[in-house]
């Protein structure tokens, strides 16, 4: 596979520049008329082979590189993975180093490179989105990236998203960058949060009675926390977790005099979560099915001030 290096650099100078500068030092002429908003400099194979790992990227996946490069992410998901995809990139050069390597690769039936912007990019066919650009551009693709279907995977070569924390980070070791120099490698990753701030309404049978339950949600990019108020009371949600469109939360809570613990597990379908529940008291344990409504739509929630600022609030305004 073609491949265009900077020349070897202290790393410990370029990682405590930032690789931002270390990246633009790299910088060939762009003979484009667009100009990129990211140099290119390749992610080493090895570090390519961790990032599809962590996002446990399969055949039924559809992968997106933004700022393609030389399409080893894309080709490497082929060939190695079974997925297929595209990517995008400014420089035609590099398009064209690109299908030729998916033709070397024997993945042209896989993979397609297309001279574009990523920012002009449509997004929504992908299950995973993979990038090594810079840290400003990722904080502007992030909007972008929050309005994706819930549960696509994003994982970064070196650069993180600020205060929308990944999910898992990896940091190794590889003797492939810097033209052969070595040195560290950072990979995020995260999953798309479905959206489920606001209020949650269902029934569950307790004891051979309905019992309504209430529970309202606070949201910040995956971070979830809330209460629930049962039989007259509010108690506090417990381990609350959203991945993709999974989410679980638990809480104690007296009904009819007696502390019933609740566990909620299910899946965010839009207006609904679907799941199951699990009950247990001295008395009794049992598991039911869960379906709860949001009491509002969300889009509605979005267009008033207070809530427009509890959207932006929660993250997902970018
Ligand atoms: C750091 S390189 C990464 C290449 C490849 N993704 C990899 O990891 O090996 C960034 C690439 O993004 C491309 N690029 C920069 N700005 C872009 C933009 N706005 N739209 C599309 N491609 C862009 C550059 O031409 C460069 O090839």
């Amino acid at each position: 596979m073609q491949s265009t290096s900077c020349q070897r650099k202290p790393a410990h100078i370029l990682r405590r520049l930032g690789a931002a500068t270390a990246l633009v030092s790299c910088v060939a002429p762009f003979a484009w008329s667009a100009e990129p908003s990211v140099p290119y400099v390749p992610t080493p194979h090895d570090v390519v082979e961790r990032m599809l790992q962590i996002a446990r990227v399969g055949p039924t996946d559809y992968l997106i590189d933004l700022g393609s490069g030389d399409g080893r992410i894309v080709v490497t998901a082929a060939k190695q993975f079974g997925a297929r995809g595209f990517g995008v990139d400014l420089n035609p050069d590099r398009i064209r180093e690109s299908n030729e390597n998916a033709r070397n690769a024997g993945v042209t039936d896989k993979v397609a490179f297309y001279q574009r912007n990523l920012f002009d990019t449509d997004l929504s066919q992908a299950t995973v989105i993979t990038m090594y650009l810079l840290p400003r551009v990722n904080l502007e693709l992030r909007p972008k990236l929050l309005q994706l279907k819930p549960g696509t995977r994003i994982v970064s070569h070196d650069f993180s998203m600020d205060d929308w924390k990944p999910d898992a980070q990896v940091t190794m070791e590889t003797s492939g960058r810097w033209g052969g120099g070595g040195g560290k490698s950072d990979i995020y990753f995260w999953v798309i949060p479905a959206k489920v701030a606001g209020t949650w309404r269902w029934d569950l049978t307790v004891s051979g009675k309905q019992q309504p339950y209430e529970v309202t949600l606070e949201q910040r990019f995956q971070g979830v926390s809330g209460s629930a108020r049962v039989d007259g009371r509010t108690v506090k949600l417990q381990d609350a977790q959203l991945s993709g469109e999974d989410i679980r939360f638990g809480f104690t809570a007296e009904i009819g005099g007696m502390p019933v613990k609740h566990e909620f597990s299910g899946k965010v379908e839009g207006e609904s979560i679907i799941g199951s529940a699990a009950l247990s008291s001295s008395r009794a344990q049992g598991q039911q099915d869960w379906s709860a409504r949001r009491a509002s739509p969300a889009n509605a929630a979005f267009r008033s001030g207070a809530s427009r600022r509890a959207h932006a609030a929660s993250g997902l305004a970018g």
